[in-house]
């Protein structure tokens, strides 16, 4: 990557004033304008406390013992997977406009950022909602709103879509990949949802006992199944799919790597002849 990293940290280690071990260990991690990052691990890995201290929250407002660097150029905005806890707003254009109460800025320009911000995340006509008697993916996407409104060049999000149902997940994510194309804004997001992560990441980290054990462009990440499997992470049923196919010979090994969506598997299949009753015979 070219030029300067908005966020970085520089050998990050932390333990809670209550750990017995470090829950982060000598991390090492940039962060690039508009680069979208995946986080996975197993429970208790440390993606978490990972996303604490890129914000800065650790060591800021967590007790314990902080070692290392963390520098930071641009705004940023935290989004929690239990959005619900930090509501305080009693509608839906209180809640935005109290993330924003102390940005000294005029009512009017706050009116506005609220109406772009809800425009953003698709929740035209919500302002006068009240944000807990909204569906989890409509409360998800309020507190993604919020986060936005400060315009941050970074977005951080742990785990967005655990408690949603498929169709609320999906959301979710088609609106992270929109907010990718069109504000430019990088984004690192924890999720056990690998087939949205293979989809929709440049780059994707693998924590696990606090320490990073991989970090690859997405479609190298995905061909290290075995560190994966053994760490317990699911694999994309495109990478499970390909792997059967070419351990069957039905399928060469391509050089690219492995397939991060089944329709780019499909087109692979096609190109190789293979379709409904086998291998074509040449
Ligand atoms: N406030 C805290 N005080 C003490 N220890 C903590 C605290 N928060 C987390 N830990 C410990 O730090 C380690 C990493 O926890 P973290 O919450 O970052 O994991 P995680 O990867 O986010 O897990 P999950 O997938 O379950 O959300 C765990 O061993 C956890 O018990
Ligand atoms: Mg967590």
């Amino acid at each position: 990557m070219n030029g300067k990293p908005l966020l970085r940290l520089d050998d990050v280690s932390w333990q809670y004033e209550s750990g017995r071990r470090p829950a982060l260990s000598n991390l090492t991690l940039s962060l690039y304008p508009g680069e979208v990052v995946g986080i996975v691990g197993p429970s208790a890995a440390g993606k978490t406390t990972l996303l604490l201290a890129l914000s800065g929250l650790i060591p800021s407002n967590y007790t314990g013992h902080f070692s290392g660097k963390r520098e930071v150029e641009g705004e940023l905005g935290i989004v929690f997977q239990d959005p619900e806890t930090q509501f305080i707003g009693l509608t839906v254009e209180e809640e935005i406009a109290f993330s924003l109460e102390n940005s000294g800025r005029p009512d009017e320009e706050i009116a506005q950022r609220i109406d772009e911000v809800l425009r953003l995340v698709g929740l035209e006509g919500f302002a006068p909602r009240s944000p807990f008697e909204l569906s989890g993916g409509e409360k998800q996407r309020v507190a993604i709103a919020s986060a936005l409104a400060h315009r941050p060049q970074i977005l951080l999000l742990d785990e967005p879509t655990s408690e949603l149902d498929p169709k609320g997940a999906k959301d979710v994510f088609h609106l992270l990949q929109r907010l990718k194309q069109e504000q430019e804004i990088a984004i690192v997001v924890s999720s056990h949802a690998t087939e949205e992560l293979a989809q929709f990441c440049d780059r994707v980290l693998l924590i696990a006992d606090g320490r990073i054990e991989l970090d690859l462009p997405t479609r190298p990440f995905f061909g290290e199944i075995e560190e994966l499997e053994r760490h317990g992470i699911l694999i994309p049923d495109a990478v499970l799919l390909y792997q059967e196919l070419c351990r069957a010979h039905l399928l060469q090994k391509r050089e690219e790597g492995v397939p991060l969506h089944v329709e780019e598997l499909a087109a692979w299949c096609r190109e190789e002849g293979i379709g409904p009753g086998g291998r074509k015979q040449t």
